[in-house]
């Protein structure tokens, strides 16, 4: 059901969205994530909800419930999984908003059973190997959706940020500081476009994500 008290912006458009920290495995007990708890994610996928997209949401870990009215749900949790999930239903989509924490890099020789400290005589070596770049690889696609990014940095936010929406190719994209938004009830975001940036105020993530949805509808009028 629509939600009456919202501008129905996105009606009639269908979402994408991912969410939350991926988890990649050393062993089966054991493994390589981040500090995302998928609140801005879920948040976003509840916004645009209300604004009246059908939304599909891929999530990793998250520290939330999943919001109720969702066309789709599915949990991918490795970056791997996620980014196969999101190419299984990204053909019909109008709109990809790339939310997650993604990991960079999976763990090269992870290992089917559980690492055993005594039958090792020095701390096991961990080998890396690069994960495909979700965000990057839908932007490329032939006839892509509109792309959404996040940037998270620790430093230099906007700086790295507009090399981040050059490089990925996307045309807007969300920038916050780390230490701010990451696992954190509330954020403050500056959003890239092609007209400029524009510095949202230090608000809770449910008011960001209804602010994000405003700005995202403006720029696709
Ligand atoms: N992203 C993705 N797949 C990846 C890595 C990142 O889809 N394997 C997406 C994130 O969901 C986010 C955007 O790309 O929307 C930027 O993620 P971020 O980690 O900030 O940027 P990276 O390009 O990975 O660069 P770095 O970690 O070096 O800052
Ligand atoms: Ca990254």
């Amino acid at each position: 059901l629509a939600d009456v008290s919202t501008p129905q912006t996105l009606a009639g458009k269908k979402v994408l969205l991912t969410a939350g920290a991926t988890f990649e495995a050393i062993d089966p007990v054991r493994g390589i994530t981040n500090i995302s708890s998928g609140q801005m994610g879920l948040a976003l996928a509840r916004a645009c909800r209300a604004a009246g997209a059908e939304v599909t949401l891929i999530y990793g870990q998250v520290q939330a419930p999943i919001p109720a009215g969702l066309a789709q749900a599915v949990q991918a949790v490795s970056a791997e999984a996620m980014y196969a999930a999101v190419h299984r239903h990204i053909g019909r989509q109008d709109i990809f908003i790339a939310v997650a924490a993604v990991a960079d890099y999976k763990v090269k020789n992870s290992h089917a059973q559980k690492l055993k400290k005594d039958l090792s005589g020095s701390p096991p070596l961990i080998e890396l190997a690069e994960n495909p770049d979700i965000l990057a690889s839908v932007a490329a696609l032939p006839q892509p959706p509109f792309c959404v990014g996040f940037a998270a940095e620790s430093e230099r936010v906007l700086e790295y940020a507009r090399i981040k929406r050059a490089k990925k190719n996307i045309p807007m994209l969300v920038a916050n500081q780390v230490a701010q938004a990451m696992g954190k009830d509330s954020n403050q975001v500056t959003i890239l476009d092609q007209h400029g940036e524009t510095a949202l105020p230090h608000m809770s993530k449910a008011d960001t994500a209804t602010a994000i949805v405003a700005h995202l509808a403006g720029l696709l009028v």
